[in-house]
């Protein structure tokens, strides 16, 4: 579904990216690992178009995508939930639903139905539809996020870092939300610091170092490696 090919992306002289290839079938869940400034989220940029790579291909559904604006890559299905979060910190939960249904491709469900499957999936965003986004816990934030890129009716979803500075009642949750997507259809590339919960939800993994993909495995399989273990696991 995704295919991303020698993927090289520069910030002024500094290179970020150095040949990055991945591959997301449909109906999996891919994680990207790695320790701070390997290029995670230069990485997805690039994918959402946000950011041009000056070498490489990505196509989605068999097209290539890599020369389109961000809204275009938006209406064709795949849509990125920004690391931090970017919310506006003054405006509703409900605002925020509404704009993100802005984007949806045609043929997507009526948003009306969009906003009762983000509603049924975080039922805290319907309970607190009403409040400002900048009021919510970090938690509820996450879902805010998540449930405004779920109203441009994507069919792949690409998650930054979900559950960073959270609660771990509020990472279950959240996990628990990300496992439900999946088995609701969608097509999931995770970029989550907690390597261990990103490859207990994760089909496969990719291990990027220094703007490179230094190895790729079933994710069960990246579990039991000691270079995961040790690098990434703390054992
Ligand atoms: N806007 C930017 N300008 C210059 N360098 C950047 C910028 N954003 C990221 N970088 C650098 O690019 C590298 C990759 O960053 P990033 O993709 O954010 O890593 P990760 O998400 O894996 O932590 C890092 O060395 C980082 O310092
Ligand atoms: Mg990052």
């Amino acid at each position: 579904m995704l295919e991303v090919e020698g993927l090289h992306l520069r910030y002024g002289h500094k290179e970020a990216l150095r040949g990055v290839s991945l591959k997301v079938a449909e109906g999996e869940i891919v994680t990207l690992i790695g320790s701070n400034g390997a290029g995670k989220t230069t990485t997805l940029k690039a994918i959402s178009g946000l950011l041009r790579p000056h070498r490489g291909e990505i196509r989605f559904c068999g097209r290539r995508i890599d020369r389109d604006p961000p809204h275009a890559i938006i209406a064709a299905g795949l849509v990125q939930v920004p690391e931090g979060r970017l919310l506006f910190p003054a405006m509703t939960v409900r605002e925020h639903l509404d704009l993100g249904a802005v984007r949806a491709p045609p043929g997507a469900p009526a948003p009306a139905k969009r906003l009762d499957d983000v509603l049924s999936l975080f039922p805290i965003l319907g309970e607190r539809s009403a409040q400002k986004a900048g009021t919510l816990s970090g938690g509820q934030q996450q879902m805010l996020a998540i449930g405004r890129a779920l109203m441009a009716a994507p069919r792949f979803l690409m998650l930054d870092e979900p559950t960073l500075g959270l609660a771990p009642v509020m990472i279950d949750q959240l996990a628990d939300a990300i496992s439900r997507l999946h088995k609701g259809g969608m097509t999931i590339l995770l970029v989550e610091q907690r390597v261990d919960l990103a490859l207990h939800l994760a089909h496969r993994g990719y291990v990027l170092q220094t703007g490179e993909i230094a190895f790729e495995n079933e994710a069960r399989l990246l579990l039991d490696d000691p270079r995961i273990k040790t690098a990434y696991l703390g054992a």
